[in-house]
């Protein structure tokens, strides 16, 4: 900084001047003083409408705004409140021109104040004061006095103030610009977001840091500890549990039959440092080692394998400013979901997130605060990676990543950053690392084609074929033979992966069969855990809320809702992509042979036997339970399968189901649950379970004798239903109003449909086709004596191509129309070339209605679709149509419930009745295709009047193409003769 220009640090490359060397986060029974809450705020435009006296103490700010910190200035304008900058979404671009280091003038910068009282007696000469993420720049004065300046939003910034503290009153004003030259080191695919978004406090500081290595050997069942710390005095440990007490700290400290730390079972032993001038700190020490053996990644001597995903830090309300209970939530979220371990995209998150995983278990790739992506669609020219004007920016983020974080046995991989191209600067920082800290690999996805300073061979979105090319080790050559043969010898892993925006991801499971296939892959993490969905309020007159995505707030450029890519919806509800991806990576797979009449129990763990779990079995015939117990499965090491015969209760359930003669399919469930309470989930917690068909119903059909169709004054009736003479429409069934079925092929385009990482998007050439404005005309309506024939032609204007389609129904002559049974054979017929898949092929009907209890057999509960579907049980489930709806940030196709047997729906004015044959793909809405495929946002869908049903006889797979691969080939629906079948019903 010169007197010439006082914000000459908001553009220079310095990460900061005035600040404290970094150290671990950690508590300490030391005096704080939190100054988290109100401050008085100011907004400026930029740096030519700045508070000229800011920092003088006596400066009155009492007319100014109160901003809570912490906060994003721009989270805010909820009613009644004022609204500070607009939050601004980009993936890749830089919201501004890239013109490294500098930023644009018109820099929205915030001007804080905050009184607060230092208490008599408080060690004033050892203060400290403590910002735990500012975005992006900002400076600090207390009482008047510059103590500093600091960037790196995510990393925490000390300054000593020791000599600026007072006893009594304080004034401490911070001013904190949106724009730096650290922004360009912050490109993050994420919501651009201001202010001092984490924790401040003053705190004396006695220890000024330490290191602790907790080292596990699994040959002995040793622990070796040894603490180093940084103390004006010294200091003792203490760890009661293991018989240590008042030793040096440094050890090392050799300890036998030592419990490692692990996910699966996070042992953390309590222990102390204490000072000689009598301070203490509490320690929570992990015993683990992690290496790569052999090309494996393990951690305490076995095989690790990583069932991940990226998490951002997001709150709809509160922008990346979280409470404790959020991070709970979201580590709860996880392991109850099966998953293992956690890449902290694309920066450290708040420190107390790692303590819970510390204490719950979760595998940590602790990541830097940095991507430079904005520099790609410039070629990657003047990229700061490369260019040694930065490297001291790189460097102090590096160290401050590491020295922060480095106490956690969650952490067990370093990651330098995202997507900041490759240079001299990520390979400095990386051998910075290695002489800090070397027990932990280091990762660096963007350094993939040579990996010349990382230890894992780092990939996201590759399809399954390459990924297996790579678990085999047969991945393409480097460029440079060395780097080639050291890239051979690491673990791999998908960094990223299963891109989880609007409805998908479709594939996990066969991610899942090629990580389980080769040990070279350990594993990955789905790109990502929550949807940044901004809560927002529509207008006054029947206010809704809904989720802002980015170009809501008037953005110049933006990415749209490719910000709303989680497995979890804003509000975090789980969505169906994060159930499936619980079933996918569950720990144990049981599976059950009817043939054999046994249970095989695979215990897919690393280090935990399976008797945590108890195993329980259900038969249902049809859906109703015919028997239920425990099933007791001999305890299995990890690695190990336990298989055992049914019990003899198992056979009785099934003899009863026999003498039934329901004519249902009758099928055992097995389920693991836990045991007992974790810390994370109560006993009887579900963590896996299997299903077997163990009696189908019999084939013998059911006899049918056709009813004639009869023409009347413009309808024909045909046993209980009446169908348009003109249009050949079923009108009516029973008492039921109807109108369809017509054959329907489009789908509201999901976001895997609409963008593609790889090529043009799916839906490009669906648009292109019409097929999102197909007309159906129907060319003939012949009723006879065995039925109606009704033949139509569906295709859309301008196009030679289309599909014709017989509809041929019949009638089960019956006096009783609640017995009824009305059938209709659907065959579709390609008519000219048909280079696109079809997004479904089906029947789409509607009846009158607003809402309506669903009932169905089939599987269940939630939606699946064909590559999407293992979370799927076969049972009877019950659901009404709107708690069907999944209500994606970004509406889309959604909710279709897979392989239905039969399924009933009641509306006020009657029960339909829906058989499959054998199956259809069963869908209902309070509104059309037509609104969905229009709606961008949750509140633009509004009930019709109409419940609008599918019958599908399949579906173009999901995939993941929004970011990676489309559906694989089995999956893609593609237009050739079909034909397929559904019964209809009704009754009152
Ligand atoms: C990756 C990137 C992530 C995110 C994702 C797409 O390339 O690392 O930050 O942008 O794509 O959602």
């Amino acid at each position: 900084m010169t007197d010439l220009d006082p914000y000459a640090y908001v553009e220079d490359r310095s990460p900061g001047t005035g600040r404290l060397r970094p150290r671990a986060a950690f508590a300490t029974d030391l005096p704080t003083i939190a100054l988290d809450g109100d401050w008085r705020f100011r907004l400026a435009s930029g740096l030519d409408d700045l508070t000229g006296d800011l920092a003088a103490p006596e400066f009155d700010d009492s007319a100014w705004d109160l901003l809570a910190v912490p906060s994003c200035w721009q989270m805010t304008g909820l009613p009644g409140k004022p609204r500070y900058g607009a939050p601004a979404y980009t993936n890749i671009l830089y919201p501004f021109p890239v013109d490294p280091p500098r930023v644009p003038r018109q820099n929205p910068t915030g001007e804080y104040r905050r009184e607060f009282d230092v208490p008599d007696g408080f060690p004033a000469s050892t203060a400290v004061l403590r910002f735990e993420g500012v975005d992006s720049a900002f400076a600090v004065w207390l009482n008047g006095i510059r103590l500093g300046d600091g960037k790196g939003s995510r990393l925490t910034t000390e300054f000593d103030a020791s000599t600026a503290l007072r006893p009594g009153r304080n004034v401490l004003a911070v001013r904190v610009h949106q724009w730096s030259s650290g922004s360009y080191l912050e490109d993050q695919d994420m919501w651009w977001l201001s202010g001092i978004f984490r924790s401040v406090s003053v705190t004396a500081r006695g220890v000024e840091d330490f290191f602790v290595h907790a080292a596990y050997d699994h040959t002995t069942g040793q622990g070796t500890l040894a603490v180093d710390v940084t103390a004006p005095t010294p200091v003792t440990l203490s760890v009661p549990e293991l018989g240590i007490s008042g030793v040096d700290p440094a050890g090392p400290h050799l300890i036998d039959s030592i419990e490692p730390w692990s996910d699966e079972q996070p042992r953390l032993y309590a222990g102390e440092l204490l000072s000689e001038t009598g301070e203490r700190i509490p320690l929570r020490i992990g015993f683990r080692t992690v290496a790569v053996v052999d090309g494996v990644l393990t951690a305490n001597g076995s095989p690790i394998s990583l069932r991940g995903v990226n998490r951002h830090e997001w709150h709809p309300l509160t922008g990346r400013t979280l409470t404790e209970d959020t991070m709970l939530t979201d580590v709860l979220l996880m392991k109850r979901h099966n998953i293992n371990a956690v890449r902290t995209s694309h920066y450290p998150p708040d420190h107390r997130f790692l303590d819970l995983c510390d204490e719950h278990g979760l595998w940590v790739f602790c990541e830097g605060d940095l991507e430079t992506h904005g520099f790609e669609p410039g070629g990657w020219r003047r990229n700061p990676s490369d260019d040694p004007a930065w490297r001291e920016a790189y460097l102090d983020r590096t160290e401050r990543l590491v020295e922060r974080d480095k106490n956690h046995p969650s952490v067990v991989v370093w990651s330098l950053g995202n997507e900041s191209g490759t240079g001299a600067n990520l390979a400095a920082s990386a051998a910075w690392i290695r002489q800090r800290d070397n027990s932990r690999p280091i990762h660096y996805e963007g350094d993939w084609a040579s990996c010349a300073y990382v230890d894992l061979y780092s990939r996201m979105y590759i399809g399954v074929d390459e990924l297996a090319a790579v678990g085999r080790g047969q991945e393409a050559p480097t460029a440079d033979p060395a780097d080639d043969a050291h890239r051979r010898a690491l673990p791999a892993v998908l960094c990223e992966y299963g891109h989880a925006m609007g409805t998908g991801p479709g594939g996990l499971s066969e991610y899942h069969q090629v990580i389980e296939a080769h040990p070279r892959l350990a594993g990955g993490f789905i790109w990502e855990w929550i949807d940044h969905g901004i809560a927002r309020i529509t207008g006054q007159e029947d206010p809704r809320t809904f989720y802002a995505y980015g170009g809501d707030f008037g953005e110049e450029v933006h990415d749209g809702n490719f910000v709303a890519d989680g497995l979890l919806f804003p509000d975090r509800t789980p969505s169906p992509g994060l159930v499936e991806y619980k079933k996918v990576i569950e720990p144990v797979r049981i599976r059950i042979d009817p043939a054999a009449r046994q249970i095989d129990v695979r215990n897919l763990h690393h280090v935990r036997d399976s008797g945590y779990l108890d195993f329980r079995w259900t038969v249902e015939d049809g859906g109703e339970p015919m028997g239920c117990g425990i099933l007791t499965v001999p305890v299995t090491a990890p690695g190990g399968t336990a298989t055992v015969a049914w019990p003899a209760d198992v056979t009785d359930a099934l003899d009863a189901a026999r003498k039934n003669d329901s004519g249902h399919e009758v099928w055992l469930t097995v389920t693991a649950v836990l045991a007992a309470d974790e810390s994370w989930a109560e006993a009887g917690h579900e963590i896996a379970w299997g299903q077997g068909l163990v009696m189908a119903p019999a084939a013998a059909p059911v006899p049918f004798t056709p009813a004639p169709a009869i023409t009347h004054d413009g309808y024909v009736a045909l046993g209980p239903a009446r169908f348009d003479a003109r249009t050949g429409l079923l009108t009516r069934l029973g008492d039921l109003e109807l109108d369809g079925p017509r054959l329907d092929i489009w789908r509201a385009p999901l976001d895997n449909d609409l963008l593609s990482a790889f090529g043009e998007p799916q839906a490009d050439a669906w648009f292109a086709a019409g097929l999102h404005r197909m007309r159906h005309d129907v060319l003939s309506v012949e009723p006879d004596v065995s039925g109606l024939t009704v033949i139509a032609r569906l295709a859309a204007a301008g196009s030679s191509s289309g599909l014709g389609v017989v509809y041929h129904w019949t009638a089960c002559d019956t006096s009783h129309a609640d017995q009824a049974r009305l059938r209709l054979e659907t065959v579709v017929t390609p008519d000219g070339p048909w280079p696109v898949p079809l997004p479904r092929l089906g029947v789409a009907m509607s009846l009158p209605g607003t809402d309506a209890d669903v009932e169905w057999f089939g599987p269940g509960p939630g939606e699946a679709y064909r590559d999407s579907r293992t979370a799927a049980r076969v049972g009877r489930h019950r659901s009404t149509v709107s708690a069907m709806q999944i209500s994606h940030v970004r509406p889309q196709e959604n909710g279709n419930r897979h392989q239905v047997r039969h399924a009933r729906i009641t509306t006020p004015d009657g029960t339909l009745l829906i058989t499959g044959n054998p199956v259809i793909d069963l869908t209902v809405r309070p509104w059309s295709t037509e609104a969905l495929t229009a709606a961008t946002h949750q509140h633009d869908l509004v009930r019709d009047g109409s419940l609008h049903l599918h019958l599908d006889h399949a579906h173009h797979g999901l995939g993941s193409a929004a970011c990676g691969p489309g559906p694989s080939a089995p999956d893609v629906l593609a237009a050739v003769t079909t034909a397929f079948g559904v019964e209809f019903g009704s009754s009152r």
